[in-house]
């Protein structure tokens, strides 16, 4: 579907670039030929991703920038660095998360902060940096925020996490009416189970969590890297210039669970089911 022209020519920003999905969503833009950018907290990750995201095509430019995406104006000092050291730059992946399982009676306002701070704030910094570079140089961009699929029906024991991207997918759709104009494109992917370090040390800490995450879903497995990077690569690029506001949820079909019917193909093979079915069917 990508060539190593479909991104040609454009410098993509990844916050939390230096690991996990952000890494590979760097890496898939990098071979679709996109110069990279990307921020996060540590250097020495950063430094090693982004000779990783080199080795992916000979002529990228790949730079980062030890940032934490809670605090403005260390955001605001990023974006002067890449107009002063880059010159350009067309796009930006609000990617950067934090989350942690907890019963929400014994989080502390401390931690909902924590997570509040780096989803919805952080992604609120960047944007806000970004709209407004592109605003001043009159230039098209599109930005794309990583929510999840618990963004719009919440969910148990992350409830910072669902408070946050709640919020980062109504930005998402305010501002991709607002921004509109300037042309610049908002969109969203809500991603369900793809393993990552972070994540999993976080959120799926045992195995058995693991076997019954891929238990629920109705494709019996987790998501690959490369199926997310390959969504990211045609929602940044000049395939989907009339798509805006949108979500996009990339998840084997986990968070449809709640149809009426589909508890069923938990209780008996299909080859049951079906015979149950037939001798339902009225006879003539
Ligand atoms: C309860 C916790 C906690 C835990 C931290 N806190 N971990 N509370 N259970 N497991 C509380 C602390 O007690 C503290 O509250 C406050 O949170 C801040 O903690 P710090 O460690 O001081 O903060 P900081 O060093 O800034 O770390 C932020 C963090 C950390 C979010 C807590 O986990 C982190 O850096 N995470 C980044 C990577 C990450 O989380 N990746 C997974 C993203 S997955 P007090 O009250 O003491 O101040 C994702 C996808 C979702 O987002 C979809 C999945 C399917």
């Amino acid at each position: 579907m990508f060539t190593a022209d479909t991104m040609n020519g454009k410098t993509i920003l990844i916050t939390g670039g230096g690991s996990g999905l952000g890494l590979a969503m760097a890496k898939g833009l990098c071979r679709a030929g996109a110069d990279i950018v990307i921020c996060g907290r540590t250097l020495e990750k950063l430094e090693k991703a982004s000779i990783e995201i080199g080795e992916q095509r000979k002529d990228a430019l790949v730079k980062f920038y030890s940032v934490d995406v809670r605090d403005h104006e260390q955001v605001d000092q990023m974006f002067n660095s890449i107009k002063n050291e880059i010159g350009s730059l067309d796009g930006l992946i609000n990617n950067a998360g934090g989350n942690f399982l907890s019963a929400s009676e014994d989080l502390s306002p401390g931690g909902f902060k924590a997570i509040v701070d780096i989803v919805l704030h952080g992604t609120f910094n960047c944007t806000h940096a970004f709209g407004n570079y592109l605003i001043e140089k009159k230039q098209a961009g599109s930005i794309l925020n990583i929510v999840t699929t618990y963004a719009e029906h919440g969910s148990a024991f992350v409830l910072p996490s669902a408070c946050a991207k709640a919020g980062v997918l109504a930005m998402t759709k305010s501002l991709a009416y607002e921004w509109a104009e300037y042309s610049i494109r908002v969109n969203a992917i809500a991603p369900g189970p793809f393993p990552t370090k972070g994540a999993w040390a976080r959120l799926v800490p045992d195995s058995m969590l693991e076997k019954m995450m891929i238990k629920q879903n109705p494709s019996k497995r987790l998501g690959d890297h490369q199926e997310l990077a390959n969504l990211a690569v045609f929602l940044m690029s000049d395939l989907a210039p009339y798509i805006t506001g949108e979500s996009v949820v990339i998840d084997g079909g986990e968070s449809l669970k709640a149809g009426q019917f589909n508890f069923v193909t938990d209780m008996m093979s299909r080859k049951k089911l079906k015979m149950a079915f037939k001798a339902m069917k009225p006879k003539k």
